[in-house]
Order: C-alpha cells, then structure tokens, then sequence
C-alpha cells in the first residue's frame, strides 16, 4: 500500500507492506534517530509522536500513521539542545540510546500537562526506560527545562 504521511513537517509517500511496522519504515527511510530496543513495546527507545502523541513505534503498524503526523527528535533541533543540556547541568545525561524517544516524550508532556506533579510526571515518562543515570536526576532537569519553557512563554 501507497502510506500518504507527514515526516517532520514534510509529506513522504512511502511504499509499504501491511503488516511493516512504523520503526523499520522509518528507518528504512533513513530516520535512524529512531531506535530499536526491546521490539516489545517495554522500553520506549522507538518513541515517536504520531499527531503529538508519544508513540511506540516498534509495536505501530505503519499503515496508523495514514494521514498523520510523524515527529522524530529532528524536527525539535532547539527544544532537544536546550533539554540535553538541562540533562548535563544536573548529571543526567544518557549515552544518547534513550535519549531521543525520552526528549520526544517530555516534549509531548510539557505540551499536554499543565503544571503536572512530580508523580503525575514520572508516570507520563514511565514507559522510558535510562539505564544510564537515575530519574531524580532526570526529574529535576524535566522541571528546570519546563521553568525555562514557562518563562520563554511569558
Ligand atoms: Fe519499542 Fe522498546 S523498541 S518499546
């Protein structure tokens, strides 16, 4: 089947299978930012935004994404600086295996949740597996990175 998508703000028309998945589409296509974890739908590294939700796209048929949105880390080049470098100020930083699907999820939150609890935080992000730092480190960069955005907006 003909998938009629938007990747990163351009439209893609790509020649798939019905039963290709969105992550090996996706790399296929040279999007190798997205990455290839478990394959299970435990560890959140192929997240992508599909409409602006966070999406396990390992366990996503391609043919879902007909019509819609897709959002790699690259199509935020400024808000992914800005949150890895939140990530370095308090030691969190990751090898960069994570990161991507975690950016694109705290992403999706600051954009869904307002003034979200730490828990209601830790529970958006749970799907995230880091094996690289702890999440309390993590949790204070999220907070510092949503101040900054908060005061950008005012
Ligand atoms: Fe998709 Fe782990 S690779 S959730």
């Amino acid at each position: 089947m003909l998938l009629t998508t938007t990747i990163n703000g351009r439209k893609k028309e790509i020649l798939i299978k019905d039963d290709d998945y969105l992550l090996d589409v996706l790399r296929k296509e040279g999007y190798l930012s997205v990455k290839r974890g478990c394959d299970t739908g435990a560890c959140g590294l192929c997240t992508v935004l599909l409409n602006g939700s966070p999406t396990l796209s390992c366990s996503t048929l391609a043919a879902r994404a007909q019509g819609k949105q897709i959002s790699t880390i690259e199509h935020f080049p400024v808000e992914a600086k800005k949150f890895a470098s939140f990530m370095t100020s308090e030691g969190a930083e990751q090898c960069g295996f994570c990161s991507p699907g975690f950016t694109l999820t705290v992403i999706a939150m600051i954009k869904e949740l307002q003034n979200p609890t730490d828990d209601e935080i830790m529970h958006y992000l749970n799907g995230n597996l880091c094996r690289c730092s702890g999440y309390v480190s993590q949790l204070r960069a999220i907070r510092n990175f949503m101040e900054e955005i908060k005061n950008e907006n005012c």
